[in-house]
């Protein structure tokens, strides 16, 4: 629950048990008065008695009230002789109070008995004289009560409202800074390292300032450090791979060339006078094309020959034709590209390279596609790559094997982004976004 609302609700509950305080309170006075009134009324009907068995002064009847005066509107007091006598009655009609609101005499009866009758016998001398009791008025003690409640709440509810109204400017004020925090946290989660907390006022938000700060900084050294380390080992592995197929074609390739034409004119020469020669011959060179063509394919995926002498469309295209030989029964491929691949720097050639190879293996490896799609878009800003298969994927994985990780290795360090994604109804969909603009692409 926010702060602000808890302190308000806090403040209300405390006006409203200041309220029912009150109202238990008013409610013991209100009795007590009652008692206090038939105390005092006996006694003096006591005093009357005493003065009519010694004869001195009082000539009105008893018992005579005429000396009350009822502190409460509406209570009368009454009183009944033991025996046949009529009873007396006296009852105040003075009305000083406007009325309770029904709803508040309904909710006050609910908690309380308002205007209970205390009714006491009258002895004098060991005689009783009869009962006095005293009704108090049920319509007065709530009347008086509301008036007492609505002062009370006037009061407090402009009090509390007051420093509720104080509290939340001056709560508000300092956790100010607690929203900046979690703006700068929710930035940081976004992946905006650049993101710095300003030094605020108060010494302990200051400190936290700093830290948040001093750790930002912190993880934009590492990432800077860990992407630059990323840039070098993708280096080295396009200089590894280079240099093994070099090595495989210069070596393997030239040799296997060789015992191809050896077995050519062994077979050649051994003709028709050693048959079984010429035929171990013949099958010496359908090896050797075989590995021939192994080798062949080999070097393509190591380092395919086109992307240094024919760029990156001509690798593209012949990526998806080995993809469409392979699969040809199961899985249609389909290549759209649009824009000048020409004059992309070679970093991005690569990597958007060695990220189709790695979508097109992973969706033969894991997704069981029908259809696979690569779109290729290059404008003068920036390119756009997306590999969109109709294969089993139906949430994005959670997992990522080297091959994922690898991918993004590639896009973040030349500033791009890297999303995957469910297509319609179900397969995967990677996009790959990344910038050709001077200031923040990379160079070739
Ligand atoms: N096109 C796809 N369709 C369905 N699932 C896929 C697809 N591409 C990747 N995945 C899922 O994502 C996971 C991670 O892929 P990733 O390429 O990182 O690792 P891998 O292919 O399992 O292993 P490797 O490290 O050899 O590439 C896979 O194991 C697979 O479950
Ligand atoms: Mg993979």
């Amino acid at each position: 629950m926010h702060l602000l609302f808890r302190i308000v609700a806090a403040a209300f509950l405390c006006l409203l048990l200041s309220g029912g305080l009150l109202l238990y309170r008013s409610d013991r006075e209100a009795r007590q008065a009652v008692q206090d009134a038939v105390d005092q009324i006996s006694q003096r009907l006591e005093l009357q008695l005493l003065k009519l068995s010694t004869g001195i002064g009082n000539s009105n009847p008893f018992p005579d009230f005429e000396f009350w005066q009822p502190q409460s509107a509406g209570t009368c007091v009454e009183f009944s002789p033991a025996g046949a006598g009529t009873p007396r009655q006296l009852c105040s009609n003075v009305d000083p109070f406007a009325p309770a609101p029904p709803w508040f005499e309904r909710l006050y009866q609910v908690f309380f008995t308002p205007a209970v009758p205390v009714a006491r016998a009258l002895v004098y001398h060991r005689h009783n004289y009869g009962t006095l009791t005293l009704r108090p008025s049920a319509r007065w003690q709530l009347a008086a009560t509301w008036a007492q409640l609505r002062a009370l709440m006037e009061l407090s509810g402009v009090t509390v409202l007051s420093v509720c109204l104080l509290v939340v400017v001056s709560i508000r004020r300092a956790l100010h800074p607690a929203g900046v925090i979690v703006a700068g946290l929710r930035a940081i989660q976004q992946g905006d390292l650049d993101q710095r907390l300003p030094i605020f006022r108060l010494h302990e938000w200051r400190n936290i300032a700093q830290a948040f700060n001093q750790l930002t900084a912190g993880q934009q050294r590492l990432l800077n450090e860990r992407q630059a380390l990323a840039v070098r080992l993708m280096g080295l592995q396009e200089e590894e791979r280079a240099g093994l197929a070099r090595e495989l074609h210069d070596e393997f390739g030239q040799s296997l060339a060789a015992i191809n034409a050896l077995a050519l004119a062994i077979s050649q020469g051994a003709g028709s006078r050693c048959p079984d020669v010429a035929a171990d011959a013949g099958r010496i060179r359908t090896i050797s094309q075989h590995m021939l063509a192994n080798i062949r394919d080999l070097l393509r995926r190591l380092r395919p020959a086109e992307l240094d002498e024919t760029g990156l469309e001509s690798s593209l295209r012949s990526l998806i034709a080995g993809w469409r030989r392979q699969r040809q029964a199961t899985t249609e491929f389909h290549l759209v590209i649009a824009g000048d691949c020409g004059g992309l720097p070679e970093a991005v050639s690569v990597a958007l390279f060695r990220v189709t190879q790695e979508c097109l293996t992973n969706v033969a490896k894991h997704a069981s596609a029908t259809r696979v799609a690569v779109e290729l878009e290059v404008s003068a800003s920036d390119v756009r790559l997306k590999i969109e298969d109709d294969g089993r994927a139906v949430e994005v994985p959670k997992s990522s094997g080297i091959g994922l990780l690898g991918m993004r290795e590639r896009v973040t360090p030349l500033h791009g982004r890297m999303n995957l994604a469910i297509g319609q109804p179900h397969g995967l969909v990677v996009d790959v976004w990344l910038p050709l603009t001077a200031d923040r692409g990379p160079t070739s």
